[in-house]
């Protein structure tokens, strides 16, 4: 079914370009093309305490054809409201091409990168020294492209991204590339408690209940700063099954992020199956889960077809 309603036939020339485009370097590219914000070990407290609200699109490969934005939105989400994105691209001469931004109409000129009634945000001149920022000040899906070219550069060259800004709770970025290739349809990126992120005391039970549905292949990010001498250290659990749920019962859960993955950008969790996830914090050998309420648990759905 998923198949069905998904690979066109305008996937194909896509797909070729996304195995192009997501070699190991892009792989590596993190934001602002630096490694300072990686997860995990070895990290840099002070500056993963804090994060940087100034994207450069496309971190060190800039705005320019042939780089897979949309992997890269994916990779560098979630975005939150009043986060400024920085397009850098120089200004054309005779050996280097133009290139521009602006904002698509929806979703559907989005996927088929049609500039009717589209907004010119960043002309061709704008991308230079500095580059040029774009503040997403409203709760609502931005539908960026590189308009230059009559679209070409949309179409064939992947300059185009989605970025769903919401007020720090429900963020969606398209996954449209790597969609196209699968499903045509959204996968959505939802910071587990909104603003709250994942901390004591939060009913995420409750969160996950107004959240629903999930679908497969939607991501959780977790939030939680890493722990210092005033703050207590989270981590994220997936229980066994219900009766674990219940009652908070860490026998045979699997550890899937420690008490420093959650720093940043947060750490995300893919929702691949179809199945029920049990998720909670593992801190204090289960008094965070229990009298914390650090825990929920979702069961994704097939994601609609709807493009
Ligand atoms: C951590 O990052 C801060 C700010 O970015 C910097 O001043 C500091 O030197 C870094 N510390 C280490 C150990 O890299
Ligand atoms: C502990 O971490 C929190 C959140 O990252 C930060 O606001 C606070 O200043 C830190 N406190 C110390 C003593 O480092
Ligand atoms: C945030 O990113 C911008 C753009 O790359 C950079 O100029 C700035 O120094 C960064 N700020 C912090 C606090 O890392
Ligand atoms: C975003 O910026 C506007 C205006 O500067 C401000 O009123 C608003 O509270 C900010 N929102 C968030 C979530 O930071
Ligand atoms: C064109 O611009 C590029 C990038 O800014 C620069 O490297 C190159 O030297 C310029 N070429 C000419 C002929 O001005
Ligand atoms: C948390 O929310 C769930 C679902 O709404 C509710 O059943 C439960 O009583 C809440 N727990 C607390 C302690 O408020
Ligand atoms: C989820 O993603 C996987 C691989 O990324 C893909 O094979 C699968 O078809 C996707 N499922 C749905 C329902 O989108």
């Amino acid at each position: 079914m998923g198949l069905k309603c998904g690979v066109g036939l305008v996937a194909l020339p896509i797909l070729l370009l996304v195995l192009i485009s997501m070699a190991p370097t892009s792989l590596a590219t993190a934001r602002n093309g630096g490694g300072s914000r990686n997860w995990g070990f070895g990290f840099n407290h002070t500056g993963c305490a804090q994060r940087n609200s100034t994207i450069v699109v496309g971190g060190s490969e800039h705005w320019h054809f042939g780089f897979d934005y949309s992997a890269w939105a994916f990779r560098n989400g979630p975005f939150l409201l009043n986060d400024t994105l920085v397009f850098k691209y120089d200004p054309p001469n005779s050996t280097t091409f133009p290139h521009s931004v602006s904002l698509l109409k929806d979703f559907r000129s989005f996927i088929k990168c049609d500039f009717k009634g589209a907004e010119l945000v960043g002309s061709v001149a704008q991308g230079g020294g500095k580059g040029f920022e774009f503040v997403l000040k409203e709760s609502k899906p931005y539908y960026f492209a590189c308009g230059e070219h009559e679209g070409k550069h949309c179409t064939s060259f992947l300059s185009k991204m989605a970025v769903i800004s919401r007020p720090g709770s429900y963020i969606r970025t398209t996954l449209l590339v790597l969609a196209f290739v699968f499903t045509v349809s959204e996968a959505t990126m939802r910071i587990v408690g909104g603003s709250n992120h994942w901390r004591f005391g939060f009913n995420y039970s409750a969160w996950a209940l107004t959240n629903a549905p999930f679908y497969q292949n939607d991501t959780l990010v977790f939030m939680y700063d890493p722990p210092n001498s005033t703050t207590f250290p989270h981590s994220v659990y997936l229980l066994r099954n219900h009766n674990s749920f219940k009652a908070c019962d860490l026998n045979g859960a699997k550890l899937v992020a420690d008490t420093m993955q959650g720093c940043g950008k947060g750490f995300k969790f893919v929702l691949m199956k179809r199945k029920h996830y049990y998720f909670a914090c593992g801190e204090r050998g289960g008094f965070h889960c229990s009298a914390g309420l650090m825990k929920f648990y979702v069961k994704p759905l097939l994601p609609p077809c709807n493009v």
